[in-house]
């Protein structure tokens, strides 16, 4: 039979076994959500609803066009342009976890058929195939991006990029959009 001191004793490190674990899974959380930050220098930044709307306005997809959304977050892009023209294909490359994590689980709630996703760095995954391919990055990875552009995409494929431009290209078409206090600029390039 346990005394009432052993009885403590077992409570305090049952308790203290209990904090660890709960610190330990906070630091894990925290790891996967800044992964993209730490190992990409790309923040998890959503596409706002608002400039959604306009993007899918300014690279209407048909059949048969495959589209990546590179650095694809949660999927919202993905799923947007999916939706709005199932006879393409669409195919979301995101290398965070948390962010990769939250598009299954939005897949799980609703399938998408034409949507697929790769959990990978993007640098590692061929953009020989795409017709359209939509960033919303950062103006270093956009720079590192352009001659990798200009190599592998085929002559038409359209570049949307939200915010960011290719400092040497002159786009297509620009379109600027509101959210709130911000005014978000889309670009569209002809490679
Ligand atoms: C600003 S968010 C945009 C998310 C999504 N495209 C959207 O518009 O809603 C950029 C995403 O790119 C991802 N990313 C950055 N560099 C990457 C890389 N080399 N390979 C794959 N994903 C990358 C980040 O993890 C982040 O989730």
């Amino acid at each position: 039979m346990p005394t009432p001191g052993t009885m403590t004793m077992y409570l305090a490190l049952a308790t203290i076994a209990i904090l660890l674990l709960l610190w330990a899974a906070c630091l894990v959380l925290l790891l996967l959500i800044t992964w993209g930050i730490i190992f990409y220098k790309v923040p998890f930044v959503p596409t706002p609803g608002a400039v959604v709307s306009e993007a899918l306005k300014l690279l209407p997809l048909s059949s048969g066009d495959v589209l990546y959304d590179i650095g694809s977050g949660n999927g919202r892009m993905v799923f947007a342009f999916a939706n709005a023209c199932p006879s393409a294909r669409v195919i979301g490359v995101e290398a965070s976890p948390f962010p990769f994590l939250l598009t299954l689980l939005r897949r799980w709630g609703g399938a998408t058929r034409n949507a697929s996703f790769i959990f990978k760095d993007f640098s590692n995954v061929s953009l020989a195939g795409a017709s359209h391919v939509y960033t919303y990055l950062l103006p270093s990875v956009m720079a590192r991006l352009l001659p990798r552009f200009e190599k592998e995409l085929a002559p038409g494929t359209r570049v949307l990029s939200c915010d960011f431009p290719f400092k040497s290209r002159t786009p297509l078409q620009t379109a600027k959009v509101n959210v709130g206090k911000f005014t978000y600029t889309l670009y569209v390039y002809e490679f």
